[in-house]
């Protein structure tokens, strides 16, 4: 079995924003716990989005050519995806000829359902969704709703894509309630498609900057027509053979598209019509995460409040920001970010509840046991048995659901329960009486192996952090062939060394 897990193909019109960053995360954690698992094989593919109107104008606009635009934005989009420490297996670019071709490829079987046919496309369009839109007074000076700017007017002759045809299929595919998540993003669509479904245009004229259609040399493709399939040209990327065959051999049908509520349609009505009419079998899932705002405020270039994730990438760190991100905001829901609660939460959840148990437990132990774990203790203590258990068993029902920042409450309930009893049972007072001594070995080993455990649950959302607490347990790096059978109540060793204490996530200040 193959996890076929996808980012949203970014349009390089500009550099990553947080909003991009925020997917990206999402789609990595979820990449790096199924690879624990080791039941799939996972592919993560990212990518970007280089054609049509929009890349076009930017290009011009900076005195480039559409392709060293792309060029310079493809790099800086990987290089940024390196430096957040994202695990991407591919990262498809839609100007490669090897993208085109399976393009070419697709175009033929849709053409041979007898799909397309040529009509004219008159409507208003924003450029900034590469989108047609309502427009309720017909008036040029009616704004895109999401990009603040004047819909421009069109009037051409272009390939239609019989999307009405699928009205059946798509409704008893919306029918699986497995397909789209979360349900409010479902009833939205559900209600769109009720309304009966319309063709849309596939090809446009008088744009340069984009795949030509093979037997209407004055068209290109419409932007989301070639981008759609990058998520199936990555499969076959760096393969030898990389026919559409081939790639949907790779393993498709893509397990999950991670995107944001805005482009749900795309890929939750139109995406699986145009694979139904090629013969490809749909995606199993498609979610539609929520928006990110900023103190309250949508975030734009407009509004000059865009957060830059470099920024906070260099000053913060990528994981400070990530738990953030992961933790406070319900996967399907808006959510904001506000420097104070994000100083906040990384602070408390972090530094004092998952650092300072790790940093004085092990001072302990170093200080009382000859710098090691203590000897002579159970592993059969049931209250650790049971509650480690209980954690581990919501942790990865949370994980599985998708329900990620309940997978991290988990983890921090977790630590805060054992700070608790850390502090209930005082070691540091017991230690003055030597008959307490079994007593405080028992406690330190308890406090110490829940520490172990915490680093495993970590891994896939803070592997850094993951990694430095399980240094300083003295253990070897985590590797994902064993994280199943590590989860195991016990397995730290009495007696195994401590190194020195050092910190392993520092506070940070309010701005
Ligand atoms: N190129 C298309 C996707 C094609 S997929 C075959 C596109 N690109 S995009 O760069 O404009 O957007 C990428 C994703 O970023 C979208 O899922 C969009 O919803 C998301 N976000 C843009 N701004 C956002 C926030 N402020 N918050 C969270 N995500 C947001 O659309």
């Amino acid at each position: 079995m193959t996890f076929i897990i996808t980012t949203p193909l970014y349009y390089v019109n500009d550099k990553p924003h947080l909003g991009s960053v925020y997917t990206t995360i999402i789609c990595d954690t979820i990449a790096k716990f199924k690879r624990l698992n080791r039941d799939e094989k996972v592919i993560f593919i990212t990518g970007v989005d280089e054609h049509g109107l929009k890349i076009q104008r930017t290009a011009q606009s900076k005195g480039l050519t559409p392709d060293e635009h792309c060029n310079e934005i493809a790099n800086v989009f990987q290089k940024s995806w390196n430096d957040w420490n994202i695990s991407f297996d591919k990262f498809i670019r839609t100007s490669s000829n090897h993208h085109n071709s399976i393009v070419y490829e697709f175009y033929k079987r849709v053409k041979k359902s007898n799909d397309i046919y040529m009509g004219v496309q008159k409507g208003w369009y924003c450029v900034g969704c590469e989108e047609f839109k309502e427009n309720p007074d017909n008036s040029p000076k009616y704004k895109c709703p999401i990009h603040k700017k004047e819909l421009e007017w069109k009037n051409e002759e272009n390939l239609f894509f019989r999307l009405s045809k699928y009205q059946k299929e798509i409704e008893e595919l919306l029918n699986d309630n497995n397909f789209i998540e979360p349900i409010e993003r479902r009833n939205e669509i559900k209600n769109f498609v009720n309304k009966g479904l319309k063709d849309f245009s596939i090809s446009r004229t008088n744009l340069t900057w984009g795949i030509t259609v093979p037997d209407h040399k004055d068209h290109t493709f419409y932007v989301w027509f070639d981008a759609l399939l990058g998520y199936i040209s990555a499969l076959s990327l760096n393969e030898t053979k990389f026919s559409l065959k081939d790639a949907l051999e790779k393993g498709w049908p893509a397990s999950l598209h991670v995107i944001g509520k805005d482009i749900l349609r795309f890929h939750a009505v139109y995406w699986p019509a145009m694979l139904l009419s090629a013969g490809i079998r749909p995606p199993k899932k498609v979610f539609g995460h929520g928006f990110l705002t900023r103190e309250g405020f949508k975030m734009g270039k407009s509004l000059g409040n865009v957060l830059d994730p470099n920024v906070l990438l260099s000053k913060y760190g990528g994981e400070r920001v990530r738990w953030f991100l992961l933790k406070d905001i319900n996967l399907g829901s808006d959510g904001d970010f506000q420097n104070k609660r994000f100083v906040d939460i990384v602070n408390n959840d972090l530094a004092n509840t998952i650092g300072n148990l790790l940093n004085r437990t092990t001072s302990m132990s170093r200080k009382w046991f000859n710098d090691s774990v203590p000897i002579d203790v159970k592993i059969d203590d049931n209250y650790f048995l049971e509650l480690s258990r209980k954690t581990i068993y919501k942790y990865i029902t949370c994980f599985e659901n998708y329900n990620i920042n309940e997978a991290c409450n988990e983890i921090l309930n977790f630590a805060i329960k054992i700070n608790l009893y850390l502090n209930d049972e005082k070691p540091w007072i017991l230690i003055k009486d030597d008959n307490n001594l079994p007593k405080v070995k028992q406690i330190i080993y308890n406090v110490l192996e829940s520490n172990r455990l915490v680093a495993l649950l970590l891994k896939p959302v803070l592997s850094e952090l993951s990694n430095k607490i399980n240094e300083q347990l003295g253990l070897l790096e985590l590797k994902n062939e064993n994280w199943k059978e590590d989860l195991k109540w016990g397995i730290l060793k009495p007696g195994n060394k401590l190194p020195k204490p050092f910190p392993i996530i520092g506070k940070i200040e309010y701005e």
